[in-house]
């Protein structure tokens, strides 16, 4: 593990302790693209703790990176749906709007500006450096585009327009909330050295287990292996049935020689709060079978509350776009504020 991953992880923990002693310091940006639908990976890994972090009084912002759509891919097709059917289910999670700023990148113009003295703030090595870039393109097998290179300093300008102190995240997105860091410090002392504009954020790492697919590869919806919140329970049953297991009618929690019947298990232990150790002893040897019938229970039952809270909200689309306008229109307010200090402080006041 590098000393700089180590130097963050260290900074998380000291940070996490901080947040729960006093919340009301802390301002929170976090993010989704709007790449499809939310699934159990994403409420487990994120959803669940934004809505326990919002709840205890931590200022929370929730940005839609719709620009970030488009980074390696080629196009916008069903944004809008996507858009709209993340707003459903973060409410459907707990998400309080009132509580809670929810606004999409397109909607922010001042957000967007301040990509350009941000821009001047990092070298080209420091953009082509980027593990997390490297990994994307390579599996988008697309070419680098403009804005896949240059998206980490985009994302500093999600969190910095609205001078987010913390950020939580998984490891994969450390680099970009490493190079916020580095854009805040390097404004600050090349523009706004008698006054600071930004200060430098901390990543707050996610310590949830990654939750496997149902096949034990990584959850994508690529794999057809990932359970969304907002599908029907039948829907959920039919692709447990035929997600694949191994030949070994015993069922242990063996991730390393048995991912895919471990998945199942870590599946079932998340849902329902016991260790997925129990669950293998318990269902013993009833098979796969009985396996996959625990776990559809297990999820179904667990995702019925916010299946039914999604489906009443569906029936008012308007509702839910008021609350994205609300939100546009604050993070617009926030963000003119932010480009204001940052033209002040570059003497760009005409
Ligand atoms: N890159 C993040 C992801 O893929 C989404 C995101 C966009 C984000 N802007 C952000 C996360 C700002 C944290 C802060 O999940």
């Amino acid at each position: 593990m590098s000393a700089s991953f180590l130097a963050a992880k260290k900074r998380s923990d000291e940070t996490k302790e901080a947040l729960e002693k006093d919340p009301s310091k802390f301002r929170m940006l976090t993010g989704d693209r709007p790449t499809g639908r939310l699934h159990l990976g994403h409420y487990f890994g994120s959803i669940k703790e934004r809505v326990r972090l919002q709840n205890k009084g931590v200022q929370t912002n929730i940005i839609i990176a719709d620009y970030q759509v488009i980074t390696d891919r080629d196009t916008t097709e069903h944004i809008q749906d996507n858009v709209l059917n993340l707003v459903l289910d973060y409410l459907a999670a707990g998400i309080d709007p009132n509580k809670t700023m929810i606004y999409t990148h397109s909607a922010v113009p001042a957000e967007n500006q301040l990509m350009l003295p941000f821009l001047s703030l990092v070298t080209e090595a420091e953009l082509l450096r980027n593990p997390t870039v490297k990994s994307e393109m390579e599996a988008s097998g697309h070419d680098l585009t403009g804005l896949l290179l240059t998206y980490p300093v985009h994302q500093a300008c999600d969190i910095l327009f609205c001078k987010a102190n913390v950020v939580p995240i998984g490891k994969d997105n450390l680099p970009h909330v490493e190079l916020t860091r580095t854009i805040a410090r390097r404004f600050n002392k090349r523009y706004a050295k008698k006054k600071a504009v930004f200060r430098e954020p901390m990543a707050l790492l996610s310590d949830a287990p990654e939750i496997p697919g149902l096949d034990g590869r990584k959850m994508s919806k690529s794999y057809g292996n990932s359970i969304m919140l907002g599908a029907t329970a039948e829907e959920t049953a039919k692709l447990i049935k035929k997600s694949p297991t191994d030949s070994e009618r015993r069922i242990t929690f063996d991730p390393v020689n048995r991912p895919q019947v471990s998945a199942l298990l870590t599946t079932a232990a998340l849902c329902t709060g016991r260790s997925a150790q129990e669950i293998a002893e318990e269902i013993g040897d009833a098979g796969a079978g009985a396996l996959k019938a625990y776990v559809t229970k297990s999820v179904n039952e667990f995702l019925a509350p916010h299946r039914e809270r999604r489906a009443e909200l569906a029936k008012d689309m308007d509702s839910i776009r008021d609350i994205l306008h609300d939100g546009n229109k604050r993070a617009n307010e926030i963000a003119e504020e932010t480009l204001d200090q940052v033209r002040s402080a570059m003497g760009m006041v005409y």
